[in-house]
């Protein structure tokens, strides 16, 4: 099975990322042949500190690298340009209503909010960059199946204008927790400023999770585990004994939320200390990184040109370059 999914470098990781799409990610590579990329491009649409774009592209693969990739391909999109012509070529059959739906896009129109060219066909780089490398699944958040729907469409209508079968459709892989809770019970979101960062010192941890609304249950009275801020985020960190344990410290004994904060401080500490020591030794050895992203550019962008060949000559360009 072959998979593929990015990442945007809009800022540092967060448990959104880890538990909804990075662990799930990481797990694929033991059974499967992955693909994942940092979506520098797709930053681009709302990104306009250069500076910015470099370090959090940087961070993101650190990011990736430390917490244990290392079978499956990474890939910084930008370097694999072809990306942009089979883009293109996707534009043309793209019907401007299907983009007008896409979510990304009307949230900002109804926000009042301008949107650009980039933001609005989204979707259709998206959908390129899955198509590309003729991937079977992509392992992703709750929030991206709109546009994986939408790469679903591009596809067949790709292959019913040129009547080939060119394009694969790709499927959805979500994962068991699509939808991890910020520290205000909201989605956690970068753009909410509710997350608690992956990889962050132990003081800037201690006040994501102290930051953590909780609800105004009386002291010593019982709670209902999972219904709260607080027990919603220990449940991803701990394992079913643990949770039963906790569970009636909460619902029986009536533990405070004191307690189940400092659980976290200490689960979270437990479960990312190794990534964290690798993250440090990599940081250190930039090269090695660097290497990295160009070793799976060299690879994507093999697979890339294969992939335009076969597309150019569906469509009726030539199929070699003919200038170089
Ligand atoms: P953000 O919303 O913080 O900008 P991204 O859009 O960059 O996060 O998300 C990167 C990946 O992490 C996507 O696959 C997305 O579905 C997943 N993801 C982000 N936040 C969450 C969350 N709160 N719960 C589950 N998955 C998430
Ligand atoms: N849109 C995704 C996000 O914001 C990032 C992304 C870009 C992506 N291209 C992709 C995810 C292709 C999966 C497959 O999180």
């Amino acid at each position: 099975m072959k998979v593929i999914s990015g990442i945007q470098p809009s800022g540092k990781i967060h448990l959104g990322n880890y538990f909804g799409a990075v662990k799930q990610h990481i797990q694929l590579q033991e059974a499967h042949e992955c693909f994942y990329f940092i979506a520098d491009y797709h930053a681009l649409t709302s990104q306009r500190d250069p500076a910015a774009l470099r370090q959090a592209s940087d961070d993101i693969a650190l990011d990736y690298m430390a917490l244990g990739l290392d079978k499956a391909t990474l890939y910084r999109q930008s370097d694999v340009p072809e990306v942009q012509e089979l883009a293109w070529l996707l534009n043309c059959v793209t019907p401007v209503g299907l983009m007008q739906r896409a979510p990304a896009f009307k949230e900002k129109v109804e926000a009042g909010l301008s949107a650009n060219m980039g933001l609005f066909s989204y979707p259709i780089l998206m959908a390129a960059d899955i198509l590309m490398l003729g991937a079977d699944v992509v392992p992703v958040g709750k929030d991206q199946l709109p546009h994986i729907d939408i790469a679903q469409d591009i596809a067949a209508s790709f292959n019913a204008a040129f009547k080939s079968d060119v394009l694969k459709r790709p499927e959805p892989l979500l994962g068991p927790i699509p939808k991890v809770p910020g520290t205000d019970g909201q989605k956690m979101s970068k753009s909410y400023g509710n997350t608690i960062d992956v990889f962050a010192s132990p003081a800037v941890i201690k006040r994501q999770v102290m930051s953590i609304i909780t609800d105004s249950r009386p002291v010593g009275g019982p709670g209902k585990w999972g219904s709260d801020n607080v027990s919603a985020i220990l449940d991803l960190f701990v394992s079913e004994t643990e949770r039963k344990l906790y569970q009636a410290d909460l619902e029986v004994n009536g533990v405070g939320y004191g307690l189940l904060k400092a659980a976290i401080i200490e689960k979270h500490e437990q479960l990312f200390r190794n990534a964290a020591r690798r993250r440090e030794f990599l940081q250190d050895e930039p090269l090695v990184v660097q290497e990295t992203l160009y070793e799976g550019a060299r690879r994507v962008r093999k697979i890339a040109r294969e992939t335009l060949a076969r597309v150019r000559s569906v469509v009726g360009l030539p199929t070699t370059w003919r200038v170089s």
